[in-house]
């Protein structure tokens, strides 16, 4: 078998997407039916972590356990990364004693270079970049809650806020399933060309759409979904003032901006949410929100994706 890591969305087609939903999807009623079959007896997971973590770290570990496998904890300070022994010598060493990696790392690159060096598959658990496991995740979740008769290629999603590594991987999957998608922030929020340009040719494949706008209320008029994620982040502390200031109270979503949307439309947060901020509590706790179903759906996703 060819190995394959799992960085980037954008690395995989369509359809190996959608099989691996599917993979998911069935990982989840094996779940609910309380018969996870224990696929990974024995094996085991090594998960880096250069930033906290609840669901990604949980998540992880608890599908591991439950797949019959086991997960290794390492942090910056307690392993070698990086300092006292060189990034491609820590991938090769975790080759040869575990059976898959899954790091969060504060830069895109150690991530890439990880996958390079390792001879075992390698998982992205979020960069400065992207969140893919989040975004697979995020499409199953939307799957489960679309419209009823709505195909998944009529969905439109619209993401409030900043551009975030989530946006990133949110945009990019969205344009891949030839969804429409559209992000709604301030101009200088927006995100980067390199990005727009990737979720562009995913367009002219997919036949999906891609709208960038400042006009959130144009923007989540026909949202069948509106997502929305932190607008600071660590190592973001000084421009809070900024920001606020440049999102508040236009792109918070809250009940107002929810009404504006169609009332089927469902609210979905990546979590950790700063409650009263990128969105109220009164939107977060609303039958309209979809937040925690989508938080539990990491778990499954995590299972479907290392059995995969
Ligand atoms: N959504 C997400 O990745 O959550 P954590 O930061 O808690 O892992």
């Amino acid at each position: 078998m060819r190995l394959r890591h799992f960085v980037d969305t954008q690395d995989f087609s369509k359809q190996e997407l959608l099989d691996l939903i599917e993979l998911i999807r069935i990982m989840k009623e094996a779940d609910r039916q309380g018969a996870t079959p224990r696929l990974l007896q024995d094996a085991s997971l090594a998960m880096i972590f250069e930033e906290p973590s609840t669901r990604t770290r949980v998540s992880f570990e608890v599908g591991m356990t439950e797949l019959g496998g086991h997960a290794l904890y390492l942090k910056p300070g307690e392993i070698h990364l990086g300092e006292r022994e060189s990034l491609s010598d820590t991938a090769k060493v975790l080759s040869r004693m575990v059976d898959v990696i899954m790091a969060r790392t504060l830069k895109h690159e150690t991530i890439v270079g990880l996958a390079e060096a390792a001879t075992v598959p390698v998982i992205n658990g979020l960069t400065d970049y992207n969140h893919p496991t989040q975004v697979v995740c995020d499409v199953l979740t939307m799957m489960e809650h679309a419209p009823q008769g709505k195909g998944l290629e009529e969905l439109n999603v619209t993401f409030v806020g900043d551009a975030t590594n989530v946006l990133s991987s949110l945009m990019h999957i969205c344009t891949q399933m030839g969804m429409n998608f559209t992000h709604a922030a301030p101009q200088k929020y927006q995100p980067p060309a390199e990005w727009r340009a990737i979720a562009e040719e995913n367009c002219r494949a997919s036949g999906g759409t891609l709208t960038i706008t400042a006009d959130v209320v144009a923007a989540v008029r026909e949202a069948d979904f509106i997502y929305t994620d932190l607008w600071w982040w660590v190592g973001q502390e000084d421009e809070i003032p900024e920001r606020r200031a440049a999102f508040m109270p236009t792109y918070q979503v809250s009940m107002d901006l929810l009404s504006k949307a169609p009332a089927h439309c469902k609210a979905m947060h990546c979590l950790p949410a700063s409650r009263g901020v990128e969105a109220t509590d009164e939107v977060l706790d609303s039958p309209q929100s979809i937040i925690f179903g989508q938080a539990e759906n990491r778990l499954h996703t995590e299972k479907g994706l290392l059995v995969w």
